[in-house]
């Protein structure tokens, strides 16, 4: 299958050395791991069997297919992030809104690492047209999810209550949104 077309906003290049850019069919395994991880000890993700790299494979194409961004950050080489764009809901007409997802390994947190990610996603989605950015925050108690995304301009716009639950407790999750570039003030773009 054809990689999407990537713009060039994807390749920053920062003063620590790590990169984000697209990612490669070759990044899969670290994906997989790094997902893994989060599956089974975390609660951003309410996924509790971790997917095989197939199946991680196949995720990405899906994407790919829908001309969504899939970036990673590498830091001398080494995969330690991932993120993403997809549909927010499938029905027709949510097409111009994306939800975003990022994941970091666990000794990667806390160094900027999330908020750049987020940052060339929200780049990629807007040159691609797309109008509204969705994040559903995995547990309420994710105080670095949810500044993450303050911080690139999202805001809170409701909180479900007790909807999941995983690793023996009731799980919220806190729905917030950004607009990218001219939002609702124009008609969607043309989709190919
Ligand atoms: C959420 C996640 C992507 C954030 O990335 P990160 O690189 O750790 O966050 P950053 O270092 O970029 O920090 C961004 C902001 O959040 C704040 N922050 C980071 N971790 C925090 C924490 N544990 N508690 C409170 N604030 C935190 C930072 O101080 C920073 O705010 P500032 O700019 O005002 O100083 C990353 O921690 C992660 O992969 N978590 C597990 C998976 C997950 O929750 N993914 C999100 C799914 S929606």
């Amino acid at each position: 299958m054809p990689e999407a077309a990537y713009h060039e906003v994807a390749d920053h290049k920062a003063l620590d050395n790590s990169l984000i850019r697209p990612s490669r069919a070759a990044d899969m395994a670290a994906i997989t791991a790094i997902y893994r991880h989060h599956v089974l000890y975390g609660s951003a993700s309410f996924e509790t069997e971790p997917p095989d790299e197939a199946e991680m494979t196949r995720r990405r194409a899906d994407l790919l297919a829908r001309d969504m961004p899939h970036l990673v950050l590498e830091l001398d080489g080494v995969v330690l992030g991932y993120a993403y764009a997809g549909p927010y809901r499938p029905r027709p007409a949510y097409g111009d809104t994306v939800e975003d997802s990022i994941y970091l390994a666990p000794d990667a947190a806390g160094r900027g690492f999330g908020r750049r990610l987020l940052e060339a996603l929200i780049a990629e989605c807007t040159a691609r047209g797309r109008r509204q950015m969705v994040a559903v925050v995995g547990d309420s108690a994710n105080l670095a999810s949810l500044r993450v995304h303050e911080r690139a301009g999202f805001r809170v716009v409701g909180t479900m209550t007790s909807v999941g639950f995983k690793h023996g407790r009731w799980l919220d999750i806190v729905l917030m949104q950004r607009t990218l570039g001219p939002g609702d003030t124009t008609l969607p773009d043309a989709r190919p």
